[in-house]
């Protein structure tokens, strides 16, 4: 005798399976197989989720990855898990906090006595909390401003003249730009209690950084790529105290359905740090490892401004972009 509950629970599972094989076949997947012998990559946020697994894909193309990360033993541990399973050599921790402008400047000098070029740079670290957590880095900026944007604004600025051309710079922003806004007013919390969207801005910040760099390193035949992974199950919504109770109740199963893995969630920026076929569409953005049209209209004077902000913002702490 089967039960009877058998004859729901096997179709049940079966759609499930069909509806989540379904999505897959729609999530972008980097088909290439481009060789990155001699290749020098460094990956910001290495040692989790969507970073580790863009670290293990370039390693295994032949690249030297410099696994970018503040937690040292968080790194070594992912080194040695990739050490394991690609049997090489080639992944090298260096400290890099993008909360603290002196550690970005410790780092790019760091890097620079080791190397002398730069092939793949993936900015792809990145923090989300609550709204309302008043976090701000060691540098008192607002916390996801001062690492999404400008923690990666200096690195990529000090970085600059080790790019060679055909180098690339893979920006890792979200489809959540297009619920931000960039408020000249209060990009650093100014205004407190008007605090909305944090992440969602810094990820617009992205955003207009990506086309503002891709104009400014043009000549030099520098190639920037903005992009989405996806919906990914990371690390990433750990800090959200508050929401962490139904973070377990809802997106466990809604993960099934409609959550990438790390790994998958890691093609489209393989994609744009490989793919011969976009080397001149430099300045786009892209999702699914194709190009995406973005609803938020570029706008060549906010990209220009939010450039000459930032600089301003380190000016103010000190730092010169031109001399350092
Ligand atoms: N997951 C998604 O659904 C999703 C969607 C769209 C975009 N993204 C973007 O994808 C990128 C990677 O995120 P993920 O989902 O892979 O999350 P994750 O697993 O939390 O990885 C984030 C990485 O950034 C590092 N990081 C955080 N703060 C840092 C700092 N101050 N200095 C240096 N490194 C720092 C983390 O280091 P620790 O391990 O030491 O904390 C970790 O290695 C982020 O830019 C995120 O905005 C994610
Ligand atoms: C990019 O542009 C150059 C110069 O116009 C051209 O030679 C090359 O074939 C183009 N590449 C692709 C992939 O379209």
């Amino acid at each position: 005798m089967i039960p009877t509950i058998v004859y729901y629970l096997v179709p049940t599972i079966v759609i499930l399976i069909t509806v989540r094989k379904y999505r897959e076949s729609k999530w972008g997947k980097c088909k290439n197989n481009v060789k990155l012998t001699g290749k020098i990559v460094i990956v910001t946020g290495a040692n989790s989720g969507i970073g580790y697994e863009i670290s293990k894909e370039l390693c295994k193309r032949g690249a030297l990855v410099v696994m970018a990360c503040r937690d040292k033993q968080k790194a070594l541990t992912a080194i040695h898990k990739i050490q394991q399973e690609l049997s090489t050599k080639n992944l090298v921790f260096m400290e890099l906090n993008l909360a603290s402008l002196s550690s970005i400047k410790a780092f790019a000098d760091n890097f620079k006595s080791k190397f002398d070029k730069i092939d793949i740079l993936v900015n792809n670290a990145g923090v989300s909390f609550d709204d309302s957590s008043n976090k701000v880095t060691e540098d008192g900026f607002e916390i996801h401003f001062g690492v999404n944007h400008l923690g990666h604004f200096f690195l990529t600025n000090l970085l600059l003249d080790k790019f060679v051309s055909g180098s690339r710079i893979i920006i890792v922003s979200s489809l959540l730009h297009q619920k931000g806004k960039i408020d000249f007013d209060n990009l650093n919390l100014e205004k407190p209690n008007e605090a909305k969207n944090l992440y969602a801005n810094s990820k617009l910040a992205n955003m207009y950084f990506c086309k503002e760099l891709a104009k400014k390193v043009y000549k030099k035949g520098i190639k920037v790529y903005a992009v989405c992974p996806g919906w990914v199950l990371t690390n990433l919504f750990r800090n959200h105290t508050r929401r962490m109770l139904m973070y377990f109740i809802i997106i466990i199963p809604a993960a099934f359905l409609f959550m990438r893995s790390p790994k998958q969630g890691a093609q489209t920026p393989i994609f744009c740090a490989t793919d011969p076929s976009i080397e001149n569409e430099s300045g786009c953005f892209y999702r699914d490892c194709r190009k995406f049209t973005s609803k938020v209209q570029k706008c060549d004077a906010i990209s220009h401004e939010l450039w000459s902000v930032s600089e301003k913002m380190l000016n103010d702490k000190g730092i010169s972009l031109n001399s350092s």
